[in-house]
C-alpha cells in the first residue's frame, strides 16, 4: 500500500472537480514515479496517461486499485480486481455502513477476502506516503514530508487538516483516511507505522473502535507504544458528541471513560484538540526523549515566567531547585536584577548574548533534565536574531539529549522567528502553556516507558 509498484485509478475523469480526476492529478502532480493506469471506459488518455476500459485490460500487475465510482457499481469492479490480482483496494466511494448499507459493505469484505485483497474504507479521501512522493488523495497537493504519520477517522476534518499542517509547516511522513474500516483500521495501520523507519510519531483522529475490539486496541497498541509515540484525539466525548459519531462514522462513540483508561493502559497520549494534537506531535517529532524530569524556565518576562510555572505545576512537571552553584552560574548571565531562582528570568533588557550563555549552562548542567525557553518581544531583542542564535547553541549540543521547548509571545516578526525555530526543528509556540504542555507529555512517555521496560526487564531476569 505504501510503496506500490503500480496504482490503477478506476473512475478517472478529465473532469477537474470530480474526485476521480483529482485523485489522479495529485498521484502525477505530486511525483509518484511508480506506473499509473487510469481506468474508464468513456475516455482513451488522460494527461498522456492510457485510459483503460476496464481493470482486466491493464497489460501489468496492479498493486493498488483506487476505486472512484457510484457505490452501485464498486462489487463488480472489486470482483474484477480480484480476478486481476490486485493487493489492496483503496474504496473512495460513500453510501456504504455509514448509511445502513451494511450488506454491501460484508459483501465487498467477502470478494476481498477472497482474493486475498485488502481494503482501505470505504468512505475516505484516500492516502498519503510522502516517502514515495504518494499523494492519492482529493485533499490538498503540496503536504510537507516529516515524520509524523496522520490518521484519521473523519474524512472532511482530515482534508482540511492536510492544508492546515501545509500552513503550519507540520512534515507528515503519511496521512491515512479510514472510514468506514471495514478492513484496515488504525491498530493495524500504526502497528505498519511502528516498523516503519520514516514515521516517528502516530497522530491519531478517532471517532471509536470497532465494537469488541478495545481489548485488542489496549494490548496491540502498548507493543507500538513501546516503538512510536501515539498521540490520539478521541471525538464524541460528549453525550450528544457521541451521537453525531454514530451517524457519522457508524463507530461506537462508547464512555469516555473507558477510553481514556484504555489509553492510559496503553500508554497512548490523549489531546483534547486539533491544537495540542499537532503540538504534542511537533514535540516527539523533533525532540529527543527526556532523561529525567528536572526542568528549568529560562526567560526575559517575569509574567510569561509565571505562566510557565502555573503550568509547569498543573501539568506534573518537576521545577528544577537550582544548586547554589548552579545559581551562581546563571546569576552571571543576568543584570543584578534579575533571578536566578527557576524561571531564571534574564530580564526585559536580555540580549541575545544573555540568553546565548544561559542557554549553554543549562545544557551543560546535569542538574537539567528538560529547557522551557520563553521569550517576550521587546525592543532590545530581535526575536530572529535570537531564533538564529538559539539554533546555533542548539547545534552546538546536539549530542546532549535534551529536550526543548520554546515560546516566542508577540507580533508579525516573532511569528517569523518561530517559524524559523520550528522549521530547524525546535518547537516553538505563541503561548508559554503550550510549550509546557507539549513538554509535559514527553515527560508523560518518558515515565511510561521507563515503568514499562524496566517491567520488562525485570520480568527477564
Ligand atoms: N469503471 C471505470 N470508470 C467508470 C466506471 C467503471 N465501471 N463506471 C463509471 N466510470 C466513470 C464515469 O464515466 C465517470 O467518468 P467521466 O467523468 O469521464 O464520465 C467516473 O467514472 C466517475 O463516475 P461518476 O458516475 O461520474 O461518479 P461521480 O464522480 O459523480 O461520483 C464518487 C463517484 C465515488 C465520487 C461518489 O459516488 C462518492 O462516493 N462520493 C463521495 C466520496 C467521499 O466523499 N468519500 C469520503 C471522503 S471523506
Amino acid at each position: 500500500m505504501f510503496q506500490p509498484r503500480s496504482i490503477a485509478i478506476i473512475g478517472a475523469s478529465k473532469k477537474p472537480g470530480k474526485i476521480g480526476h483529482d485523485i489522479l492529478k495529485n498521484l502525477i502532480d505530486y511525483g509518484y514515479s511508480g506506473r499509473i493506469y487510469p481506468v474508464n471506459p468513456n475516455i482513451d488518455e488522460i494527461y498522456g496517461l492510457k485510459s483503460y476500459p476496464s481493470i482486466l485490460s491493464i497489460p501489468d500487475e496492479v498493486d493498488v486499485a483506487i476505486i472512484a465510482i457510484p457505490a452501485e457499481k464498486v462489487l463488480s469492479v472489486a470482483e474484477e480486481c480480484g480476478i486481476k490480482g490486485v493487493k489492496i483496494l483503496v474504496v473512495i466511494t460513500s453510501g456504504f455502513s455509514e448509511v445502513g448499507n451494511v450488506d454491501a459493505e460484508a459483501n465487498l469484505v467477502k470478494i476481498a477476502k477472497k482474493y486475498g485483497m485488502r481494503i482501505l474504507g470505504p468512505n475516505i479521501f484516500g492516502y498519503v506516503y510522502t516517502p514515495s512522493k504518494l499523494n492519492a488523495t482529493f485533499g490538498p497537493r503540496e503536504v510537507l514530508g516529516g515524520n509524523i504519520a496522520f490518521i484519521t477517522q473523519s474524512g472532511a476534518l482530515g482534508i482540511a487538516l492536510m492544508g492546515w499542517t501545509i500552513m503550519e509547516e507540520i512534515g507528515l511522513s503519511s496521512i491515512v483516511s479510514l472510514g468506514n474500516m471495514s478492513d484496515i483500521d488504525m491498530i493495524e495501520l500504526s502497528e505498519y507505522f511502528a516498523e516503519d523507519p520514516n514515521t516517528k510519531v502516530i497522530a491519531m483522529y478517532l471517532e471509536g473502535l470497532k465494537p469488541g475490539s478495545g481489548k485488542d486496541f489496549v494490548e496491540r497498541m502498548r507493543r507500538v507504544v513501546l516503538k512510536k509515540t501515539v498521540i490520539v484525539i478521541k471525538a464524541g466525548r460528549s453525550e450528544r458528541g457521541a451521537l453525531a459519531v454514530a451517524s457519522h462514522t457508524g463507530s461506537l462513540a462508547g464512555s469516555d471513560m473507558l477510553y481514556d483508561v484504555a489509553f492510559k493502559q496503553a500508554g497512548v497520549i490523549r489531546a483534547y484538540g486539533i491544537e495540542e494534537l499537532f503540538d504534542y506531535s511537533r514535540a516527539f517529532a523533533t525532540q529527543p526523549l527526556p532523561q529525567g524530569e528536572e526542568t528549568i524556565i529560562i526567560t526575559n518576562g517575569g509574567g510569561a515566567g509565571v505562566m510557565a510555572t502555573d503550568a509547569a505545576e498543573e501539568n506534573g512537571i518537576k521545577l528544577l531547585n537550582p544548586s547554589d552553584s548552579l545559581r551562581e552560574a546563571f546569576r552571571k548571565t543576568m543584570p543584578w536584577f534579575g533571578s536566578s531562582k527557576n524561571p531564571i528570568d534574564l530580564t526585559g533588557q536580555a540580549v541575545v548574548e544573555n540568553y546565548v550563555e544561559a542557554l549553554e549552562i543549562a545544557y551543560e548542567s546535569p542538574e537539567v533534565k528538560n529547557i522551557i525557553l520563553l521569550y517576550c518581544r521587546t525592543s532590545v531583542l530581535d526575536p530572529l536574531e535570537l531564533a538564529k542564535a538559539i539554533v546555533d547553541v542548539k547545534n552546538r549540543y546536539r549530542d546532549v539529549s535534551k529536550p526543548i521547548l520554546v515560546s516566542m509571545i508577540g507580533g508579525i516578526d516573532v511569528k517569523e522567528a518561530s517559524k524559523y525555530l520550528n522549521r530547524n526543528n525546535i518547537p516553538t509556540y505563541p503561548i508559554p502553556e503550550r510549550a509546557v504542555k507539549s513538554l509535559a507529555k514527553l515527560i508523560e512517555y518518558y515515565r511510561f516507558l521507563k515503568k514499562h521496560k524496566l517491567e520488562s526487564l525485570t520480568r527477564v531476569a
